[in-house]
């Protein structure tokens, strides 16, 4: 007897949560593992925002809510688009989930039919092509390589689209990589969006306030306003904010498409949580000074994580432009020998090795579809950087060089 459906043997579960697993099963063993497989931010949630949750509690706020939110929380989020991207949506074109992870399988569902292509350009967020095969769609994976910045071209983007492509998704600033695109670079890729009115833009930009170097952040809608009618900005609290466990994302869009992906939730989760829309209500209205200091932060460990990759022969790391993760170039491992005799065949060899010589847990590149990297997420302390940073440059130069393994 199977338990498991058919639409389940596509689906491959989260790399990174697999990634985590493997560094906790090691530690298990009493091995001093360094866990840089996941990304969240590791600062507690600022207090002001859990105590609206627990005021909201304690006045009553315990009940279901509409499905696409509550209008308070749906008001504060168009307010944030008008202030924050100069974007114009109703509280009507917006829709509350529990985070943005709901938002896009929400949208997928409401939208793929089957055998329908959703352009992913890779490196991607790990979930991205897991959700569109779940939902019966064909991910097409676009590599946009370092030489491009990571960024999908208008070239490229024409290429990848056919009659059946239904979404291109983007992402920025990107994880893996910390892409970010200029107004320009999104006007170009509009222009041939254009062209090709069966396509819905899917702009996650969960990681828009994680921008570094004094750049400023462009939501794809603002630089592409003659694609609203087919665009569906998705953000939420949990990055900007220190909010992972909250789980409250939401979606801006045309209000057709908004209101499938409510009815969906409604049949599936009611609602969100009703204190956790009022904590994300304080997030978004109140003071906003923890957004700045995450920031800094964030920008110290990537200068540190970006010195300490460019003394370490063999790897190579162009600095991120946003986020909190490090993609790391490793073509020239490939081919080198282990001290236990392994010769590193690609990625995920170097990824493995990095954790049992290193004890520095990493995702290998070939779960965002752009090999041969690997991730660290560099969302924890200096302290715990310098000294994965020391690790990882001890574990490779263990290596013996490729030559002499051929
Ligand atoms: C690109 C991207 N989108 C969405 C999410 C998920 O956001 P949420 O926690 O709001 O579901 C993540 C989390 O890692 C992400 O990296």
């Amino acid at each position: 007897m199977s338990y498991v459906a058919n639409r389940l043997s596509v689906v491959k579960p989260s790399a990174s949560m697999a990634a985590s697993q493997a560094a906790k099963a090691l530690r298990a063993t009493g091995v001093d593992v360094i866990d840089l497989s996941l990304g969240e931010p590791d600062f507690p949630t600022p207090v002001h925002i859990t105590e609206a949750a627990y005021k909201a509690a304690l006045a009553g706020e315990t009940l279901y809510t509409a499905a696409a939110g509550t209008p308070t929380l749906r008001a504060a989020v168009a307010d944030k688009f008008r202030r924050e991207n100069g974007l114009d949506y109703n509280a009507d074109d917006i829709v509350v989930a529990n985070g943005a992870k709901q938002i896009i399988f929400n949208a997928l569902m409401a939208t793929l039919n089957d055998g329908d292509e959703v352009i992913l350009p890779a490196p991607y967020f790990v979930s991205y092509p897991e959700m569109a095969k779940l939902l019966g769609g064909v991910p097409v994976i676009v590599e946009c390589g370092a030489k491009d910045g990571f960024r999908l071209t208008a070239e490229s983007l024409e290429k990848a689209i056919t009659p059946r492509t239904k979404w291109l998704f983007l992402n920025m600033p990107g994880n893996p990589s910390g892409a970010v695109y200029s107004e320009s670079d999104l006007a170009s890729l509009g222009a041939v969006l254009e062209k090709h009115p069966q396509v819905l833009i899917l702009s996650d930009e969960i990681y828009e306030h994680i921008l570094f170097d004094g750049r400023k952040f462009v939501s794809f809608g603002k630089a592409c306003p003659g694609l609203k009618d087919r665009t569906l900005i998705v953000n939420g609290v949990a990055k900007a904010y220190a909010m992972t466990g909250w789980r409250i994302g939401y979606g801006a869009g045309p209000a057709p498409l908004v209101k499938a992906m409510s009815t969906i939730q409604s049949q599936s989760c009611t609602s969100v949580a009703a204190p956790m829309q009022a904590a994300a209500l304080a997030a978004l209205t109140g003071p906003q000074d923890c957004v700045a200091e995450f920031r800094t932060a964030f920008q110290r460990r990537r200068d540190l994580v970006v010195s300490g990759i460019a003394g370490i022969e063999g790897l190579t790391l162009s600095p991120p432009e946003g986020a909190f993760y490090a993609y790391i170039g490793c073509e020239s491992l490939i081919g080198r020998r282990t001290p236990k005799g392994e010769v590193l065949k690609d990625d995920v060899a170097v990824s493995n090795y990095l954790l049992a010589e290193g004890h520095v847990s990493s995702v290998p590149g070939l779960a965002y579809g752009l090999s041969p990297f690997f991730r660290i997420s560099t969302a924890t302390s200096d302290e715990i950087l310098k000294e994965a940073i020391a690790r990882i440059g001890r574990a490779v130069a263990a290596l013996e060089p490729a030559e002499a393994a051929l």
